[in-house]
Parts: C-alpha cells; sequence; structure tokens
C-alpha cells in the first residue's frame, strides 16, 4: 500500500521510522506546510516526495492511503478531502471532536467504499494486551471495576518546525487533556468493558480556573456501564510526576499495571510481566506494527470495518459527552449512541 503521510511533526516522523518496520505500507509521500519539516523529511528519506498541500498531492501523486498525524483542528477536513478522493484513511486522535462530525465521517468512507481507521494506537500496547487477557474468558468476572490514572508534569510538546505549544491553543488542540490523553482511555475502557458507557461524569480543573477556555488541565471521569461495571478515569497534566495506571478488578481478581509492570491476580495465583513502560517513546512505535497490520488486514478483507469506524463514533460521543457533564458541574450525560439510523 502507497502511504502519505500528513503532518510531518511528533507524530508524522515517528510513523516514518515505524513504516519501515512493516511490509504491507510504503511511505512514498509526506506533507506538510512547514518548509523546515519538509526538508527534515527528505532528510530522514530522501525517496520520498514531499508536497505543501493535500490538494497538492492528489493532483502529483497516486496514494492508496493517508495517515493523518496533522494537529486536531485539521483532522476533519483532510479526512474529508482524503475520503472524497477515493483514499484510506488513518488517523490520529482525536478522529472528530464533535459526534455528528464522525457519523459524517464513516457515512462519508461508506458511500466512498473506503476505511475510516483510528490511530488508537494504545489498543496495541503490551498494557492493553495484559488487561484484555485478564478480562477475556470471564478471569476476573463482573461486574468489573476499573481505575486508570495518567500523570504528567505537563503535555506532550510538538515539534519546533511548527507551533510547539499548540496543546495549549484550544483553537488548535480543540481541548485539553481529555481530547488529547483521555481519548485513549475512552477507547481502552470501550474495549475492555465489551460496549460504550451508558453514562458519563466528569468534573474538570480548567486553565485559569474557566471552563471558558475549553482547556482543561486535569480531569476526573466516570463511567457507567449497562452490565452494572463502573470506570473512573483520572487524567492531569500537572501532576508534578509522570506516569499510567490502568487497574481492573472482578469478583474473581485483579489486574494492575502501573508503568512497566504488570500483576494479575487470581484464584489461580500471580502472573508478574515486566512490560516496556508506555512512557517512553510519545509516539510508541513498538506498537504500530500491530495496528497497522490490523488497517492492512481490514483493507484487505474489504469486510470487519463497522469495528474501527464504530470506535470513532463510541470514542468521541464519550470525550464529547465528558466535556458536556464537566460544562454542567458534573451532571451525568448519556453519550450520543451509535445506531444503524444514524449510521447509513
Ligand atoms: N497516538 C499517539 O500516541 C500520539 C502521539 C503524539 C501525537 N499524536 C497526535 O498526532 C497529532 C500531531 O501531534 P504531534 O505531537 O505530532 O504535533 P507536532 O506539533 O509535533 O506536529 C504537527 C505537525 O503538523 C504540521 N501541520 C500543521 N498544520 C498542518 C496542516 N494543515 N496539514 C498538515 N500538517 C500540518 C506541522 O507543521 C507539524 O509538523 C495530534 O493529533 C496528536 O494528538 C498521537
Amino acid at each position: 500500500m502507497r502511504i502519505a503521510i500528513i503532518g510531518f511533526g511528533t507524530a508524522g516522523e515517528g510513523r516514518l521510522h515505524a513504516y519501515r518496520t512493516v511490509a504491507a505500507g510504503r511511505v512514498v509521500a509526506v506533507l506538510d506546510p512547514s518548509p523546515e519539516r519538509r526538508a527534515r523529511a527528505l532528510r530522514l528519506d530522501p525517496g520520498v516526495v514531499t508536497y505543501a498541500t493535500l490538494a497538492e498531492l492528489l493532483a502529483a501523486q497516486p496514494v492508496d492511503a493517508v495517515d493523518i498525524c496533522a494537529p486536531p483542528n485539521r483532522h476533519v477536513e483532510l479526512e474529508r478531502e482524503a475520503l472524497t478522493a477515493g483514499l484510506h484513511v488513518i488517523c490520529e486522535k482525536p478522529v472528530a471532536v464533535r459526534t455528528d462530525e464522525a457519523l459524517d465521517l464513516i457515512n462519508l468512507a461508506r458511500e466512498r467504499g473506503r476505511l475510516l481507521y483510528p490511530a488508537h494506537n494504545y489498543g496495541f500496547s503490551p498494557m492493553m494486551r495484559v488487561l484484555t487477557g485478564a478480562v477475556t474468558g470471564g478471569r476476573l468476572g463482573g461486574p468489573l471495576r476499573a481505575r486508570f490514572q495518567i500523570a504528567r508534569d505537563s503535555h506532550a510538546r510538538g515539534v519546533p518546525g511548527w507551533q510547539p505549544d499548540w496543546r495549549r491553543d484550544v483553537a488548535v488542540a480543540q481541548g485539553g487533556i481529555m481530547l488529547d490523553h483521555g481519548t485513549h482511555c475512552a477507547y481502552m475502557a470501550t474495549q475492555l468493558f465489551g460496549e460504550a458507557p451508558r453514562t458519563v461524569s466528569c468534573l474538570a480543573q480548567w486553565a485559569d480556573g474557566d471552563a471558558a477556555s475549553g482547556m482543561d488541565l486535569a480531569a476526573r471521569l466516570n463511567l457507567e456501564f449497562n452490565g452494572g461495571g463502573t470506570c473512573e478515569i483520572d487524567l492531569s497534566w500537572v501532576s508534578g510526576t509522570r506516569s499510567n495506571r490502568y487497574l481492573l478488578s472482578g469478583p474473581g481478581g485483579t489486574a494492575d499495571v502501573h508503568d512497566g509492570v504488570a500483576e494479575v491476580r487470581t484464584a489461580h495465583g500471580v502472573e508478574r510481566t515486566d512490560l516496556a513502560p508506555p512512557s517512553r517513546d510519545q509516539t510508541h512505535q513498538e506498537w504500530f506494527g500491530g495496528m497497522f497490520a490490523d488497517f492492512a488486514g481490514l483493507v484487505a478483507a474489504g469486510t470487519g470495518w463497522d469495528r474501527p469506524m464504530r470506535e470513532v463514533v463510541t470514542t468521541t460521543a464519550l470525550i464529547e459527552a465528558a466535556y458536556r457533564s464537566a460544562g454542567r458541574g458534573g451532571e451525568p450525560v448519556v453519550p450520543a449512541g451509535f445506531s444503524a439510523a444514524q449510521a447509513r
């Protein structure tokens, strides 16, 4: 598959390296409006052709898919343009910010017979393998309780060739840590509980103490599931430390994944595994092979596309509901659903 990377910053550069490890995809083009970033792409891979706009790329270069690693405020327009041009699309999180946009995108993808695939890379992490292994076959039993704790001393910074602090500019970032890291927690919870939450409640700490800023620096989300399970998600860019912890418990035992160490306790004993910690490489290149194999396998099969496209909608709806709840002082909000009627 011939791939164009769109947005050659931290994530895009990580992708260029990661594509070298997969057989089914080859990067032939890189798009970035920044001349500095285009020059960097050519230094790293003189074989790629660089472009400043998607229109130029589409006019000049045949590609099968685009991998969108541009800043969040550009995702929807780039996805639309690429799908309309008949390309498969992988898009970094957030794939969309509003549920109606997410539904429009998957409807467009279906009309064009192309796959819209979320770069939900934590789903392919060693942490998720342990957690999924602990819940499969009912090992922990149910209802399940979960607690995710994501602590950071700051938001990540972007590359110097563009706007390194775009994550604090709501016009570009479209939100704060809930949209940035909360998105990963949202699809992880939905995958582990096997369903989207029934309600979402959220309290947030806003930049300058002002919800109107739209920039959440820390948040606590509570998800309630139809099956009786609950998931609490603590996110912070202002905690002064850096760690990821995922705790799951059920009547049959517990799973605790804390940075590089995973421990699953059940009646059969304790399994301890050392994992590569999730917080070292910002783009997590080592998780890419599994994610791309999933994408390429779905494209080749031409079926099974409902799973990733549904996840685009459920993830967007969950985070949208969290912002709505935080804006209403933590009142529970029912996330917009994914129904056959909404998605043609
Ligand atoms: N899944 C993950 O683990 C992960 C990790 C890092 C970043 N990301 C995501 O990747 C995206 C980019 O983040 P980043 O950290 O690489 O940011 P960055 O600032 O390092 O890079 C952004 C790049 O996009 C370019 N750009 C700006 N406007 C553009 C446009 N209209 N079209 C194409 N390119 C444009 C900039 O010139 C810059 O090179 C974000 O959506 C972020 O959430 C995901």
